[in-house]
């Protein structure tokens, strides 16, 4: 039977119930491994004077996982480099960010290189290779200058920006050209799917051969769009541990004759945090009289602080929650409480179930778990709104929940007003439709489904060799 190897720049198997603070990929994959006998791949987050390609595997909870370290080099030019001041900005539509330096692509192409060459001996003939996310887009390329005639898929969880967007990128045919050393692209939503297949069209004259799969630069590769789910049954279970209920018990007797609006975010200036904050000081400015009513909290953990754009955005939310809380506290209550800490999964949910909204306002989003994290975490006899942006991956499966303009604070002000006056049938019915949808479409559907595509991807790979 053929394995599955997983290959992400971060390897985060779990440690155990709940108590891990990991972002939403991380998470997919690992539920998606412990189904699956295979093992998952990619950076130890570690860093070493000189590579040398040594490789530290270990079993957690039924997931292999075999880490490399990279190089302080590799750190600059690739992880903050290319990965994180080049294209992330670029796929979430911030060109004003995006950095374009010779030394990051060298960088990235070396790693994806290193990374190939690392993994190539636990390689079996049979294997299925499933690569993830931004970082790695070229290692296809470089497993198949190996030899590799394994099937590989790729699968994206950021945006796949407009072609106008996109070709701002300097050498963006390259880019696109190593997708095609893939079997199998998959993007979250179908209208990441429709901007990649327009740009492969119109720039690099592909042809559309079917509604799922495009030829171009001599090769054929399928592709589609496989939005990512919650692991709803863990997620669950999760709701009902004691640490979950001590939290939600927490937040409750926090926030008596108050209801409580929650945000969760890693600390990324693709999140629409200031547009929020701003919408949330103008609903208490436009709402005198629901001031005391409510306790806004921001979950934000910092991250990627060696980027100058993230500490920037950090500064400007420290201002800007201070000067939320100046304007409108008194002596005995404040409405905004911003706090930098990471928590665990369990300890979210409690809070999730505790809050009466919940704010999930990226500029852009790939997905969003966190929408569907609030929903699954819900009351069910009396459950909170989901504010979402239109802009984010979920919109496209939330319909049910307060859809936004996460650009404009006045309208982020006007759902909270209606979120908090939303009578318990209509909350309950928009709950309903939505809780239905994060628990079909949920991680085991989606794993399910790109890996039995790419098990059927059957793309020749005799023009590789030239
Ligand atoms: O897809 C973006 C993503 O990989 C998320 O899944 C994850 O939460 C985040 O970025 C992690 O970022 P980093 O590995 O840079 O901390």
């Amino acid at each position: 039977m053929s394995r599955l190897i997983v290959v992400s720049n971060r390897v985060s198997p779990p440690t155990g119930a709940g108590e891990e603070t990991v972002g939403g990929l991380a998470m997919a994959l690992a539920a998606a491994l412990r189904q699956y006998t295979g093992l998952w791949f990619g950076w130890s987050g570690k860093t070493v004077p000189a590579f040398t390609g040594a490789l530290d595997t270990q079993t957690i909870d039924g997931v292999t996982a075999a880490v490399v370290d990279l190089e302080e080099a590799d750190l600059d030019e690739y992880y903050n480099g290319y990965a994180n001041k080049t294209l992330w900005p670029l796929f979430h539509y911030r060109t004003d960010l995006a950095a374009y330096d010779r030394a990051y692509g060298a960088g990235y192409e070396r790693v994806n290189r290193r990374f190939a060459e690392t993994l190539a001996p636990l390689i079996g003939p049979d294997d299925l290779i499933w690569v993830h996310d931004y970082h790695l887009i070229p290692l296809a390329r470089e497993l198949r200058k190996l030899g590799f005639r394994n099937r590989i898929g790729f699968f994206l969880h950021v945006p796949w920006p407009a072609h106008q967007v996109f070709t701002t990128l300097p050498n963006h045919g390259a880019l696109v050209s190593a997708m095609f050393d893939y079997d199998l692209v998959g993007f979250q939503t179908l209208e990441y799917q429709l901007a990649f297949e327009e740009y492969v069209l119109s720039e690099a004259r592909g042809v559309q051969l079917t509604a799922n799969s495009l030829q171009a630069f001599g090769r054929t590769l399928k592709i589609g769009a496989f939005p990512i789910g919650l692991d709803a049954v863990d997620f669950a279970r999760m709701v009902k541990s004691p640490r979950a209920r001590r939290m939600c018990d927490q937040m409750t007797a926090a926030t008596v004759f108050r209801s409580l609006i929650v945000g969760v975010d890693r600390l990324d200036y693709s999140k629409g945090l200031e547009e929020r904050f701003e919408g949330f000081d103008r609903f208490l400015a436009d709402n005198p009289d629901m001031r005391r009513e409510v306790l806004m909290l921001q979950i934000a953990p910092v991250s990627r602080e060696s980027v100058e754009a993230y500490r920037e955005i950090r500064g400007r939310l420290d201002a800007l929650s201070g000067r939320i809380n100046a304007e409108y506290a008194d002596v005995d209550w404040n409405p905004f409480r911003y706090v930098n800490k990471n928590y665990r999964r369990d300890e979210l949910a409690g809070i999730y179930r505790a809050a009466r909204v919940g704010v999930v306002t990226p500029l852009r989003d790939g997905m969003n778990l966190v929408a569907k994290e609030f929903v699954a975490a819900q009351d069910p006899a009396d459950p909170g709104v989901l504010i979402l942006s239109r802009f984010a991956g979920a919109a496209r499966q939330m319909h049910q929940a307060l859809l936004v303009n996460p650009n404009s604070p006045e309208e982020i002000a006007d759902a909270l007003k209606r979120a908090l006056a939303m009578s318990k049938l209509e909350r309950i019915r928009r709950w309903g439709q939505l809780f239905e949808n994060v628990q079909l479409d949920d991680v085991t559907a989606w794993r399910d489904a790109f890996v039995g595509a790419l098990a059927c991807a059957n793309v020749s790979r005799a023009a590789l060799a030239s």
